[in-house]
């Protein structure tokens, strides 16, 4: 997974490409590298590490050229060093190309390439592309790319120059994203909306199987078998500031702070049955489809899955359909049984998580109706869904992800009561409770975030713990996991989220001071047995960090420190219990030097496998 930008145009394009390539960061940052045309030559310039080793290089090499390509990258095939960073060139030096995705059947064409003479510089599976087009070019670029192309198997968004055709950039993609901008004597090729947003507006989102050739007239689509397209630009209506930190020392800072808001754009009005109605109405799946539904399954990964796993709860309780909830890279491979009475959703943030993306072909091909819950527009699982719910969380730069969660919980919660009315499951006053404590969430959000000082005392005591425990029940179990997931993903620090009731199925084995149990108290049944299982924590010298409402004076009895959130109904109590966690991560990872918002080896759109 990686991040592409282009432009053609009267400037520079290191002057676009350099901040383009900031802006798309999140989506890989361990090389990145430049190819412009200038003077009838290309040049080229890669740096493995963070892209401001790049800037330094080139701040001591100015580059001129008005047409260029630039990438960063996330290691997939071959280490992250300069000769493995893109753009990658053939052997005669006259293309230049920069890929994002997976070319499965690298290996094959390779040792045909070799065979016929070619030169490799790389470990990559990209490198195959350049070759293939320099073996198919007949002065003809999109003719050479679309006959490359041909011969990969596999995922790609790729961007070519060529020394010969100096004007333009030649793209196409196949199961990873690319977007173009339309500017006025200049067309940009991006990754993301993000990267361009400071140039246009004016949006082209490239479909599966689609090409696009940029010059500075304008932007020629057609599909990979050379039929031409048509297609009228989307205006996008993101305000930059929203991409941008606003203050805050760090992205994901700033996200959770956002969760008020980000929650009520899901939200969306008033929390009303008849609004409810409209809404599921509205998303492309027939109300008489969900109104059968006899099974849910919910396919994703990482923290979507979380907000999967709380789904599962709200469906059963207020619907009463069974759900289960799939992780996507195992559910792709299994042998789901699926026929159109079972509803599939898809939920994730970015829309092109390659596991969750193959679930939903799989799903579509078994005849199941599929719900995507997402956040970006326009992205492919929506896509390739027959319904969406979009979240609305605006852009999550922080690779961990916060806001897009939360606002996934509320969609879940939203399409369980909605199934359960639509089924006669819910009566109505329970329905009005629900919708009134979903309503109350920007509210009891703030709320939790009040207790910021707090959490950062709690931060600062814990520290040096040696391992953490996250524990809960119910609906919180998934709030246990999301919540070590984070202290795991920023603070490198080792950390399990349980079940509370399991602990003294093992774990409780490694309880001693070094571990830090922290427990996440519902309200409910199961109230009093985390109490119990704290108690045996407590009991045996482990230390104890709570979640639970500030009124609750049997957590604060038994825990060495109270993490208070405010007292909303169960079904929605992982909204506001999750914000804590969030921040006790945030202030571990400051706290212990780490990179925030770009924590090692991970990346925030996983679009390979
Ligand atoms: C990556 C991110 C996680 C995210 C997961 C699924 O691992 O680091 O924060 O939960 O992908 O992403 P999605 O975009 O499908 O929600």
């Amino acid at each position: 997974m990686c991040g592409i930008i282009g432009y053609v145009g009267p400037r520079p394009a290191i002057e676009v490409i350099l901040p383009g390539l900031r802006r798309l960061e999140y989506r890989g940052y361990d090389s990145a590298g430049v190819a412009v045309l200038e003077g009838g030559e290309l040049q080229y310039d890669r740096a493995p590490g963070r892209l401001s080793v790049l800037e330094g290089l080139l701040a001591g090499r100015p580059r001129e050229g008005t047409v260029g390509v630039g990438h960063t990258r996330w290691a997939t095939h071959g280490e992250p060093t300069e000769a493995n960073a893109h753009p990658h060139l053939d052997c005669t030096g006259r293309f230049a190309l920069v890929h994002n995705g997976i070319i499965e059947n690298h290996a094959v064409l390779k040792d045909r390439l070799v065979r016929e003479g070619h030169r490799f510089g790389s470990y990559t599976d990209t490198e195959v592309i350049v070759h293939l087009v320099e073996s198919s070019y007949r002065g003809d670029l999109e003719a050479a790319l679309r006959a490359a192309l041909d011969e990969v198997e596999g995922s790609f968004a790729v961007a070519v120059l060529c020394r010969d055709e100096p004007d333009r950039i030649v793209a196409a993609r196949r199961n990873s994203p690319l977007i173009v901008g339309l500017g006025d004597g200049a067309q940009y090729l991006a990754s993301d909306v993000p990267a361009i947003l400071p140039y246009t507006r004016k949006v082209l989102y490239l479909e599966e199987e689609e090409m696009a050739t940029l010059t500075r007239e304008g932007v020629a689509l057609r599909r990979l078998d050379g039929t031409a397209v048509h297609r009228t630009p989307t205006t996008v209506d993101w305000d930059m500031e929203a991409a941008e930190k606003g203050g805050y020392p760090h992205f994901m800072l700033k996200e959770i702070h956002e969760q008020p808001e980000a929650v009520r754009a899901t939200i969306g009005g008033k929390t009303d049955r008849s609004r409810l109605r409209r809404l599921f109405g509205g998303l492309g799946i027939e109300a008489e489809t969900l109104q059968h539904v006899e099974r849910v399954v919910v396919v994703a990964c990482g923290t979507a899955w979380h907000a999967g796993l709380v789904g599962k709860c709200a469906i059963e309780d207020l619907a009463g359909i069974p759900t289960q909830c799939e992780i996507a890279s195992e559910f792709r491979y299994g042998a789901p049984v699926l026929g159109r009475d079972t509803l599939v959703v898809a939920v994730t943030q970015s829309g092109e998580t390659a596991d969750t993306l193959a679930g939903v072909r799989r799903a579509r091909e078994a005849g199941a109706p599929v719900l995507a819950v997402c956040n970006v527009l326009g992205s492919s699982v929506p896509r390739a869904s027959e319904g969406v719910f979009y979240t609305h969380a605006g852009p999550e730069i922080g690779v961990a992800s916060t806001k897009a969660y939360t606002t996934q919980l509320v969609a879940m919660t939203l399409l369980a009561t909605y199934l359960g009315l639509q089924r006669g499951t819910l009566d109505r006053q329970r329905a009005g409770r629900v919708l009134r404590a979903v309503g109350g969430l920007p509210g009891a959000l703030r709320e939790a975030l009040a207790a910021d000082a707090m959490v950062q005392e709690c931060a600062r005591r814990f520290q040096d713990s040696r391992t953490f425990f996250y524990i809960g029940r119910r609906y919180n179990l998934p709030t246990a996991f999301e919540g070590a997931l984070k202290i795991k993903e920023i603070a490198y620090l080792h950390a399990e989220g349980y079940g509370a009731g399991e602990m003294k199925h093992g774990p409780i084995a490694l309880v001693d001071p070094g571990l830090t149990a922290v427990a996440v108290f519902s309200e409910g049944a199961t109230h009093d047995k985390m109490r119990s299982n704290v108690e045996e924590i407590r009991a045996r010298g482990g230390r104890v960090v709570a979640v639970a409402p500030a009124d609750d004076a049997e957590a604060a009895r038994v825990a060495d420190f109270v993490l208070p959130v405010p007292r909303v109904d169960e079904v929605v109590s992982p909204v506001v219990n999750v914000v804590p966690l969030q921040l006790l991560a945030y202030h571990m990872a400051v706290l212990g030097g780490r990179d925030v918002d770009r924590p090692r080896n991970l990346a925030k759109s996983v679009t390979v496998e």
